[in-house]
């Protein structure tokens, strides 16, 4: 990552860890402010972050070069991506980093995110940076003098990443301009692509299964079955729950008549997409557990032994799930507007496994119950989850 403070790498780094790991990536990211806080202490004046400091600098080159160890190594422990997050501001420190990875057999891709929006860069640091123990105990107003001022000192030696320093992409005005530069190879590509939809917003997702079907009492997995009274209650509840918090949000739905008719009452205009139907369970579909346990043992078993990767016979597997939404997730990440997915279990633990950050294997056994919505609002490094059983 590259860019003065407060401009939104924390965000972007997060969300780039999120991504890549959900799609199956070994991907490490660390900050190197941690590190300073945690062997300089955390509570360091502006004056702390001065280029011309002989002081601190060394120190903080330090640092800097201990993260950076840290982060190489984890390339020797089978790791595919790892994101350095830190200002990285002067062309100096981002050549060590290049020749550092060159040396390692690692290939560098610059992230910079630039802002000079002050309204903007003075929300970031409401936000995100009075809460930090660097400003534990101190007044706010003391804190965002003395953070503005840290902006400054980084300001007086940054230099944006030049042409011939490799490839990069910079995201200008939260995502208003793209600029690549160099970008080889096929990951390298997907960054630049993902890095062109994300946008920093506050608002809400609300994630929800279907109101009970027909085929949840009687525990009959897929199918196409319509909503039972149970079922279209709960859809009327939860009308009422999302447009009492939000009179227009994008409301999409899987291509399945339960999903459909659980949003049919907030009376909007709905999406219904085939990338959110459930998981295709192929010649078990329409049966219960029970009976694929009796009438097809080594299915069942092999399912046991691996959830994530087993595939239904001319079914899906969840890593299948995972790559079909990947669209969901890139059209998401560019919308600024509340949003309310009504889907299913196991796609639904797959976007919720993307938006929280859970390792692969563990999404096909999170917890997404019937009539409860999950309320997800962005923070700088994630979301904030609130859970209301309807
Ligand atoms: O039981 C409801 C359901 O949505 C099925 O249609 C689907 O096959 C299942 O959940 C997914 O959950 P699991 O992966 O735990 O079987």
């Amino acid at each position: 990552m590259v860019g003065l403070p407060a401009r939104g790498k924390t965000f972007v780094a997060r969300k780039l860890q999120r991504y890549l790991s959900w799609l199956g990536y070994r991907s490490l990211w660390v900050n190197v402010g941690d590190y300073r806080r945690a062997r300089a202490g955390a509570r360091q004046p502006a004056a702390y972050f001065a280029p011309d400091n002989d002081a601190t600098r060394e120190e903080r080159e330090g640092f800097a070069m201990v993260a950076l160890k840290d982060l190489l190594d984890w390339f020797k422990k089978d790791g595919d991506v790892g994101i350095y997050d830190a200002t990285n501001a002067e062309r100096p420190r981002r050549n060590i980093i290049r020749e550092a990875c060159s040396a390692a057999g690692v290939r560098v891709l610059f992230v910079e995110i630039i802002c000079d929006d002050p309204a903007v860069i003075d929300a970031n640091v409401r936000r995100n940076k009075l809460g930090l123990p660097d400003y534990a105990g101190m007044a706010a107003d003391d804190a965002l003098r003395d953070f503005r001022a840290r902006i400054a000192q980084y300001a007086r030696t940054y230099l944006t990443v030049q042409e011939d320093e490799g490839s990069y992409v910079k995201v200008i005005d939260a995502g208003r301009q793209v600029i690549s530069n160099r970008i080889e190879g096929y990951l390298s590509s997907r960054l630049a692509f993902f890095l062109m939809q994300i946008r920093p917003t506050e608002r809400p997702i609300w994630l929800t299964r279907h109101g009970e079907s027909e085929s949840n009492p009687a525990d009959r997995i897929g199918g196409d079955a319509p909503l039972t009274e149970h079922g279209r209650d709960y859809a009327v509840a939860l009308a009422a729950f999302v447009l009492g918090r939000c009179s227009h949000p994008v409301v999409w739905t899987s291509a399945l008549q339960r999903t459909v008719e659980t949003a049919a009452p907030m009376g909007h205009e709905i999406q219904a997409l085939r990338a959110l139907n459930e998981i295709d369970a192929g010649v078990c579909d329409g049966l219960t557990y029970e009976e694929i346990r009796a009438q097809m043992p080594d299915e069942f078993a092999a399912r046991a032994a691996d959830k994530f990767r087993y595939r239904y016979p001319r079914g899906e597997s969840y890593a299948d799930v995972i790559q079909r939404l990947e669209p969901v997730i890139v059209e998401l990440e560019g919308l600024r507007s509340p949003v309310l997915i009504v889907g299913h279990q196991a796609v639904l633990r797959a976007l919720y496994g993307y938006l929280m950050g859970k390792p692969q294997d563990e999404c096909p056994y999170l917890y997404v119950p019937l009539h409860t919505v999950i309320q997800l609002t962005p923070t700088e490094i994630g979301y904030d989850e609130e859970r209301f059983p309807l």
